[in-house]
């Protein structure tokens, strides 16, 4: 059995499956429910001295959406979107530490890492709310910058707006930092040009790690009625987000020193892995986890460790990053030897599927048969589009 546990911050993890930061971790009768699965650790639901944030939880409106945006019935597929707004906890900050207490109690005692999220409002709000947070015991602080709620909420000036203003990012971090003691990650928005500058902003600034990334606003409507779901605009991800988020998860694990935790899109344990491998040490669920139960946590660390054994790696610690970096800049790939498609006769039926998908036009019928000229660029649509396994591959070629 290969070795789950990861380092994070110099805190051990017995794994590396974290339940988010959100209605999975609202309470510490939810909390104790994720310590229970065996997950390595949890992200409490993000507490706010914000009025508005805190109403907004109580008007909580949730919909999984199919591939063509219809609602759910029933039916979720694994590439579904999760559309819909919720604020941050609905406690007050005193009632919400003895919640946070609880759970940091009976995550101690099963070896479960809790680490508290913070909202706030102003400078000083973030620093009061960040050691009322450390004074629960918890060995981990993140700061939320990434709620995409704000952007349209009136009179809540956190989350996203936070992260989208890199000087009071700053600022906040800054401040956060110097009051406690304990390791602060700061958990960015995907609403700004660059990840990789944030992330170096506020590493500068104090943080001792990044959550990437947190969700973004959209607009999902029914052509039927002419209306947006849910009354309007609203948090918006799914699993098909993951290429994008590892997009900054690789980009950043590749630029900067600095741990990441991975968040958004994952689906499963391969998800995981997927994160992992760009570049995370940690991978935060959490609509999968609104989808499927509690219990699907322990499922997600199973299949990690199972993959693990199958490849013969003997921690979970040696996978992180290896796909980051052995990505290549476009100006390397240029150097690359040339590919070119090949078709083999044996198999190929000449049904002309492969010269609808070729913008090169290099696909023509000559003598009644399709054949590729000597101009193909390899460029792969083909192999992906040809219904007959094996009829045409790309081969290294010789110019
Ligand atoms: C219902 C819901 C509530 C959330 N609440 C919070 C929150 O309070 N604080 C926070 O930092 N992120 C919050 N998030 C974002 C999640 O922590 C997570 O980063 C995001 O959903 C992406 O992960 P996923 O693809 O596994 O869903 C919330 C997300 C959802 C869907
Ligand atoms: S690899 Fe690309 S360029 Fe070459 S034949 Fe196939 S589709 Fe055309
Ligand atoms: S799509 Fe495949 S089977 Fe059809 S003509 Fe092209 S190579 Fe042959």
């Amino acid at each position: 059995m290969a070795d789950l546990e990861v380092r994070f911050c110099g805190v051990k993890f017995k794994n590396p499956v974290l339940a988010a930061s959100a209605e999975p971790t609202l309470s510490s009768e939810n909390m104790k429910r994720v310590i229970e699965t065996g997950a390595g650790g949890l992200v409490a639901k993000t507490v706010t001295d914000s009025e508005a944030m805190r109403r907004l939880t109580k008007m909580s409106k949730w919909r999984y959406l199919d591939e063509e945006h219809n609602v759910c019935r029933g039916k979720v597929p694994r590439l579904f979107t999760f559309y819909g707004r919720s604020g941050l906890a609905e406690e007050e900050p005193e009632v919400w530490m003895e919640e946070l207490k609880e759970a940091e109690a009976a995550a101690h005692e099963n070896d479960c890492v809790v680490i508290g999220s913070v909202g706030g409002t102003g400078v000083a709000n973030w620093v009061k709310l960040s050691k009322m947070v450390e004074d629960t015991g918890v060995k981990l602080i993140e700061l939320n910058f990434g709620c995409p709620h704000p952007s349209e909420m009136e009179g809540a000036r956190t989350g996203m707006l936070i992260g989208q203003d890199k000087d009071t990012a700053c600022e906040i971090t800054h401040a956060v930092a110097q009051a406690v003691k304990v390791p602060v990650m700061i958990k960015l928005t995907p609403q700004v040009a660059d990840l990789v500058e944030m992330t170096r902003a506020v590493k500068e600034a104090g943080a001792s790690a990044v959550t990437l990334m947190n969700r973004f606003v959209g607009f999902c409507l029914d052509i039927e009625t002419g209306k947006p779901y849910i009354h309007g605009w609203a948090g918006v991800g799914g699993p098909w987000v993951k290429p994008l988020t590892l997009r900054w998860v690789s980009k950043v694990h590749t630029s900067i020193e600095i741990p990441i935790s991975g968040t958004n899109g994952a689906y499963d344990w391969k998800d995981v892995v997927q994160f992992m491998m760009s570049g995370a040490t940690t991978v935060q669920l959490c609509s999968v986890v609104m989808l499927k139960g509690y219990s699907y946590l322990r499922k997600v660390v199973e299949g990690l460790n199972a993959f693990l054994d199958r490849k013969g790696y003997k921690r979970a610690e040696e996978i992180i990053g290896v796909a980051a970096r052995s990505a290549m800049s476009y100006g390397q790939m240029e150097t690359l030897p040339k590919e070119r498609a090949v078709i083999d006769r044996e198999r190929c039926t000449d049904c002309e599927r492969c010269i609808t998908s070729c913008f090169y036009n290099v696909i023509r019928v000559v003598d009644g048969h399709v054949t590729i000229s000597e101009a193909c660029r390899g460029c792969g649509i083909c192999t992906c589009v040809c219904p007959v396994p094996g009829a045409v591959t790309l081969e290294t070629s010789s110019r």
